[in-house]
């Protein structure tokens, strides 16, 4: 190995995201910071991500601004056909873990990037669901960071599941969702047991879900660092449960508005691996201040027939402006001969825009949207954060259930309409949110936002706490 030649060369960070829309976006921003403040970076995508992003979006531009950057790809060893949705989630990861990392682990040992290699990688950045990384960073001696996209306080309830079920907590006895949880450290007296993951109502401690999360569970604090996507003030009592596990934390987000501080540009390239369909912003731009709710569900969760009627009217009957993204695949059990009530479509004419998949950071920011009915990802709620767009909390699953509460009930930036699907409850949430109380919801998230921006300028604690990583990334 010609040590000098390693020694001399900067730090080279691998970085492997979860093949997911939501990790796969934030993941690519904490590259571009990286390259931008001189590390090398390998981006290591399964095929079917990188052929999405080749064909959604401008990645030849990653190239021409960063000769640092580079992608990788390893196949995710699923049928090409095969639905990678929240549903699918555990067959993704058993197919990764018999396909993928073997790949990885050849790439990091004995191929390209090996420690025998020209570029050998002196980094591991990895999703916080990949317990393989561990050993695959052991066996070449190189430190370990673990990026877990989810909330930090969704994290946090994963961390928490060996002492509910140690306390006899979980499984759930009974059936009341709304008993208070006791034994999840900083979030007493207002978290219930409805407001913790979904898959936590299962009664069964065998559940391949939750034995995932408890394998999670064991992993995580083996990293030599961990690293979040909020900021300081949005989080502190979880973060210090945090710091005793991991004793090297790094809160850097809102990593979307972080990558545009730190751009001389303020532009950012766009990594969604659907089409957008940018008519919506001239429609938008013909809309009063405030106006208009943006309704979307992110990009793995589903809704049935039912649930889609039932936000539909109550929508139109709340006579507020709406643009609403139906993305390809989200609907199910929608039969193909549907026919769309009169009422509906008319009035969805009239005050309401449709598209498959919509620029959504540019539309949250944009005058028009006075609130947005979302699904609780954490990147929206983030995105609608440091916009100071006011939330209707509709969550799907895994951190979803804990955001909407935190949005609901401990930042009240928002109303948490989990577990319903009504009409009657839809109208008067939006109602209530676009009319009643809008004044108040506006101010509280405008609040919030300026502390959100805040955190990433120059000074603020996530801006010190990137470069305190990339510093670290640089001794390692
Ligand atoms: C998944 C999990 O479901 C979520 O709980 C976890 O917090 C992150 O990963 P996902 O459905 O991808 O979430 O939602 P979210 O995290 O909100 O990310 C969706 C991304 O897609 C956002 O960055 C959003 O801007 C983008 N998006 C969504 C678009 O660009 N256009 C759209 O029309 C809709």
């Amino acid at each position: 190995m010609d040590n000098e030649i390693a020694s001399a060369s900067p730090p080279h960070v691998l970085i492997f995201p979860l093949p997911l829309q939501g990790p796969v976006n934030c993941m690519l921003k904490l590259a571009e910071i990286f390259c931008l403040n001189g590390l090398q970076v390998t981006f290591l995508n399964t095929q079917y991500i990188q052929e999405c992003l080749l064909s959604c979006t401008n990645i030849e531009s990653y190239f021409q601004r960063y000769p640092s950057f580079r992608f990788e790809t390893v196949p995710d060893g699923l049928p090409e056909d095969s639905p990678r949705t929240a549903d699918e989630i555990l067959n993704l990861l058993d197919s990764m873990e018999a396909v993928s990392v073997p790949l990885f682990q050849e790439m990091v040992t004995s191929g390209p990037y090996g420690p025998n290699s020209e570029k050998p990688i002196t980094c591991i950045l990895a999703d916080g669901i990949f317990c393989f990384a561990v050993d695959i960073a052991k066996q070449i001696g190189v430190p370990l960071l673990y990026f877990d996209t989810v909330s930090t306080c969704g994290l946090w309830t994963y961390l928490c599941l060996p002492k509910l079920i140690e306390s006899g907590e979980f499984p759930f006895k009974g059936d009341d969702l709304d008993e208070l949880i006791v034994n999840a450290p900083g979030m007493e007296g207002f978290l219930r047991r409805r407001d913790l993951p979904s898959f936590y109502r299962t009664k069964n401690i065998n559940d391949p879900i939750i034995q995932l999360v408890l394998n999670e569970d064991r992993h995580l604090p083996l990293a030599q660092g961990l690293i979040f996507n909020t900021f300081e003030n949005l989080e502190a009592p979880i973060l210090s449960q945090m710091r005793k596990i991991c004793p090297k934390i790094y809160p850097i987000g809102p990593l979307h508005t972080h990558l545009k501080t730190r751009l001389a540009t303020g532009g950012t390239t766009s990594n969604s691996i659907w089409k957008e369909d940018r008519s919506c912003i001239p429609w938008l731009d013909m809309q009063p201040i405030n106006s208009v709710l943006f309704v979307s569900i992110g990009s793995l969760a589903v809704m049935n027939k039912d649930q889609l009627m039932e936000i539909w009217y109550g929508l139109v009957n709340s006579g507020t402006r709406f643009l609403w993204v139906r993305r390809p695949g989200s609907i199910v059990g929608l039969e193909k001969e549907f026919e769309i009530p009169m009422d509906l479509s008319r009035a969805t004419k009239e005050r309401g825009y449709i598209v498959s998949w919509a620029p959504q950071e540019e539309v949250l920011a944009h005058p028009g949207i006075g609130g947005f009915l979302t699904h609780s990802g954490w990147n929206s709620t983030l995105e609608s954060i440091v916009e100071g767009k006011p939330m209707i909390c509709w969550p799907y699953f895994v951190d979803q259930q804990v955001n909407s509460r935190y949005v609901g009930e401990v930042w009240k930036i928002g109303l948490d309409m989990k577990d319903t699907c009504d009409r009657v409850i839809v109208e008067g949430m939006i109602r209530e949110l676009m009319e009643s109380k809008k004044d108040e919801f506006l101010q509280r998230a405008d609040h919030i936002a300026n502390v959100a921006n805040a955190s990433v300028n120059k000074g603020g604690c996530s801006y010190k706490n990137l470069d305190r990583l990339i510093e670290d990334i640089k001794l390692m």
